[in-house]
């Protein structure tokens, strides 16, 4: 009775059910009783499908010979509740910026277990990071490392530190904006330039302040095609190799950062996870063994690839316009305020009705309601002919879309649940109104006060 419905539901997350009603149910909580709860739009996600992620990264790094550990990238999305659940799973987190080290630590995730990562970290995060107590910091630039050395007040403590190296790698098969490991990058140290070696010299001048335990790389995100990783890492063994002749600095660790594609369409034919991490671990191992070099704690950081499949967006529609001979646009509660990966990246989505309806097929241009052209969900779809209150839903929507929400024209940010075995856990509650004055210092009129507190 679904077939028109297509591959789509190799995109949803592993408990997506279509009930005998014709509607579409997640953990056994029908979708369309979410939205009832909750409103719209609202983001669901499906616990089991992430702790499936992390069983396929494990199952990935099993055959790995050495350690292996996983950080997830809370840059992905840093719900409280999600932290705590990767925690649980026994994952790691990496975060950049002193707000996502704050959430992780509000989370309960162990401070040994947050990785520090970013290219312009502030005296402020830093200190923050060591306060706190964190596990790695992935020194970024020969200036982030003398202005680390600088705040640590306790030689007796060695900061832990990774340096990202660039390796200059461009992975051709993502968008301009997500690739980060060619020489022309605002991220890492180039091996080409000098300033990677540069870097390993100057920590080893700073033992006992800081101890180098090896090395980073990312070469990007939304990646398909493998082949870049295994040049990456080559070259970073190269480098690492020569450090370990000229300095006898010996990596103990090595991550090869994150960056594994997912399917946003039924077209998208990314490597399964399993089978990704098991050839990178791979690649690591090699590389390590080919130089005689020790077989280092690998280290992988994904971020999409653990949560994306496992959260939907819900909205509802509102305004159909249907202008003949050119096309209908279908306009629906949320749009780039919640998701801007479409108006930014191009980034493709697909889009399922909530319930089963026989109407005839449309095509049709999905929007937002905000107040841009660019506002648009999804180019081209089909739908059952559109009506005013109909509940869609797009799949693939777990990552970097509530992670790069914003409050554009005063926008509220949805609610977020999490939905396990027929429990809903609420994650993030709605914005209200009041939130939107959360940071307004000039305060509301009397009178006014009055007026909005009606609405909120
Ligand atoms: N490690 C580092 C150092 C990173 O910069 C990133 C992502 C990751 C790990 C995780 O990569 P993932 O496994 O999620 O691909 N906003 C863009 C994605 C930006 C990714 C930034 N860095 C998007 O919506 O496509």
């Amino acid at each position: 009775m679904h077939g028109s419905y297509g591959d789509i539901e190799s995109l949803l997350p592993d408990t997506a059910t279509w009930e005998a009603d014709g509607c579409l149910s997640l953990a056994g909580r029908s979708v369309a009783g979410l939205a009832e709860a909750f409103g719209t739009p609202l983001y669901v996600y499906d616990v089991a499908t992430i702790r499936g992620c992390c069983a396929a990264y494990r199952a990935g790094c099993a055959g790995y010979p050495g350690e292996a550990q996983l950080v997830y990238a809370a840059k992905a999305f840093a719900a409280v509740g999600l932290l705590r659940l990767l925690a649980a799973e026994g994952l790691g987190v990496d975060c950049v910026s002193g707000g996502e080290l704050f959430l992780a630590w509000c989370a309960g995730v162990p401070p040994e277990c947050l990785v520090f990562h970013g290219n312009n970290k502030s005296e402020e995060e830093l200190a923050l990071a060591l306060r706190l107590g964190v596990g790695r910091i992935v020194v970024d630039s020969l200036d982030e490392l003398e202005l680390l050395a600088r705040l640590v007040t306790d030689p007796s403590e060695p900061v832990r530190v990774l340096l990202r190296l660039n390796p200059g790698v461009e992975p051709h098969d993502t968008h301009a904006y997500r690739r980060t490991g060619q020489l022309d990058s605002k991220f890492g140290l180039p091996i080409a330039t000098g300033d990677a070696a540069r870097a390993v010299a100057r920590c080893l001048e700073l033992w006992p302040a800081i101890a180098l335990l090896g090395y980073h790389i990312h070469i990007g995100s939304q990646i398909f095609d493998l082949a870049p990783y295994r040049s990456a890492i080559e070259r970073a063994y190269d480098f690492a190799a020569e450090m370990a002749r000229i300095h006898g600095a010996i990596p103990q660790e090595f991550s090869p950062g994150g960056g594994f594609g997912v399917a946003y369409t039924v077209e998208d034919r990314p490597v399964e996870v399993a089978a990704a991490a098991a050839t990178v671990a791979g690649w690591v191992a090699d590389a390590a063994r080919a130089r005689g070099l020790p077989l280092p704690r690998l280290v992988l950081e994904p971020g999409r690839s653990l949560v994306a499949r496992a959260g939907v967006a819900v909205y509802r529609v509102g305004t159909v316009k249907r202008i003949p001979g050119v096309r209908t646009y279908v306009a629906v509660d949320g749009g780039m305020a919640d998701n801007i990966r479409p108006a930014l990246y191009g980034a493709r989505y697909q889009v399922v009705p909530a319930c089963w309806s026989d109407r005839p097929p449309e095509r049709v241009r999905l929007v937002g309601k905000y107040c841009e052209s660019g506002d648009v969900l999804i180019d081209e779809a089909e739908l059952p002919s559109p009506q005013r209150g109909d509940l869609l839903v797009i799949p693939v929507a777990g990552a970097y879309c509530l992670a790069m929400a914003s409050n554009y024209n005063a926008a509220l940010r949805p609610t977020v649940v999490a939905v396990e075995d027929g429990d809903v856990m609420v994650w993030q509650r709605r914005e209200r109104l009041d939130d939107l004055l959360a940071r307004e210092v000039s305060g509301c009129f009397s009178g006014r006060d009055v007026e909005f507190r009606r609405f909120s």
